[in-house]
């Protein structure tokens, strides 16, 4: 049996994770005004069942503004707490940490889902508050020539915000998530307060590199008067957007995002222009675990490298090389929720089905006994392969 670091477990402040994989943030365009519906708990649920050691809910608005869309999930009210906490409750049930990311989409918010076009959304009759769902950011530029203008946030709004974020913390640990993260990548609006092409205030959230930066810090502040000392907090930065924000200004952030309380860098990249290359666009394995390293080394701080992870080995290296301090696995895990119990049966781990609950587990450990052996339906292409690698055995 192999030991390996994937399957080791980690203690991050008071919060324990069974393993180093976690599921990444991933929206599901599946709320209604702003709530969980069973959708939600089916697709907790069923990676919280698959082994993940963390399984971080999506992108979460703090404020009814920054819905990206009409089925964004909210957390701008009390009225949330309840039915947030029923996905947590499942969640650790399945024995997976629960985690949730905080959001705003800033200039991008009032957009179609993006199977049905991804651009800006056309009104309708059934969106009563159209108006007060303005885009708003930094200033006024838009996105790209497809996006609106937004409108520029007068300066004691931006203060609102960040009380906002601070209070959205406080529900986000009153429904019992154990994991936070804020989101400050892909273009949305932490992102758009830190680069210069999209933040060209004169007040002291713009201008220098320390004025961009302000929100954010101001945000972490918040969140960290509302979210208790012993629960983890992540911030997910585009680490490079290919826009004038690079792997640098990244690690000068992290260390200073560090000393107000963060734990890990969540380290995406792009979003601030079309051209960026988030969602693997350049597709090459791991196309972002060079910027984990680079912030993991030069900020000295834990990071997680998110990105066309795909197998199990791979997730081994890139924590065996120090590029990274846990996995994230999302569009693979899509394709197989039970990614976890997958890998640990290639990676030779012990035990691989007692990550994944009985109602399942159980039945699998004992095929395996039965001399049917471990390989599942990912490990080959069909029969034809199986049979062959059988009568060469
Ligand atoms: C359907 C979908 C929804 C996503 N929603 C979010 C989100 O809410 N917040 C976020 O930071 N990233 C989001 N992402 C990006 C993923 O978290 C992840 O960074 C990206 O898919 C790259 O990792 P992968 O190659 O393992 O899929 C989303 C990705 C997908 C495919």
């Amino acid at each position: 049996m192999t030991e390996t670091l994937l399957f080791s477990p980690m203690t991050i402040r008071g919060v324990s994770l069974k393993n180093r994989i976690v599921v990444p943030p991933m929206h599901q365009y599946s709320a209604e005004k702003g709530f969980p519906t069973d959708w939600h708990l089916m697709n907790a649920g069923k990676f919280a069942a698959g082994g993940a050691g963390l399984v971080v809910v999506e992108s979460t608005k703090v404020e009814r503004r920054g819905c990206g869309t009409v089925g964004d999930l909210g957390i701008w009210d009390d009225k949330f707490v309840a039915p947030l906490g029923r996905l947590v409750q499942f969640i650790k049930q399945q024995n997976a940490v629960a985690g949730i990311q905080l959001g705003h989409s800033g200039r991008k918010a009032r957009a179609s889902r993006p199977w049905e076009g991804d651009r800006p959304l056309q009104r309708t009759p059934d969106i009563e508050d159209w108006e007060a769902w303005q885009p708003v950011a930094p200033s006024a530029i838009a996105h790209s020539e497809k996006w609106p203008v937004p409108r520029a946030l007068e300066t004691g709004e931006v203060k609102d915000l960040v009380q906002a974020w601070g209070q959205a913390a406080r529900r986000a640990h009153e429904a019992g998530f154990d994991v936070l993260e804020l989101h400050g990548a892909h273009g949305y609006l932490v992102h758009e307060f830190l680069s210069e092409r999209s933040n060209q205030r004169t007040d002291e959230y713009g201008g220098s590199e320390a004025g961009r930066m302000r929100f954010l810090i101001e945000v972490t502040e918040a969140v960290r008067t509302h979210w208790p000392d012993h629960k983890p907090l992540f911030v997910r930065l585009s680490v490079e957007d290919n826009a004038g924000w690079g792997p640098e200004q990244s690690a000068r952030l992290a260390r200073i995002l560090k000393a107000k309380g963060v734990d890990v860098i969540d380290c995406s990249s792009g979003g601030i222009s079309e051209a960026a290359p988030i969602l693997g666009k350049e597709i090459k394995f791991g196309y972002q675990v060079p910027l984990s390293e680079h912030v993991r080394r030069q900020a000295e701080i834990m990071t997680m490298a998110v990105g066309l992870i795909i197998h199990g080995d791979q997730a081994e290296q890139i924590l065996r090389d120090g590029q990274a301090d846990l996995i994230a696995v999302g569009r693979e895990i899509l394709n197989n929720p039970n990614w976890p119990m997958d890998a640990a049966l290639k990676l030779g781990v012990e035990g691989p089905f007692r990550n994944v609950p009985p109602q399942f587990g159980y039945w699998l450990g004992t095929r395996a006994k039965r001399g049917f052996g471990t390989r599942p339906s990912t490990w080959q292409n069909g029969l034809q392969e199986a049979d062959q690698a059988a009568s060469n055995s």
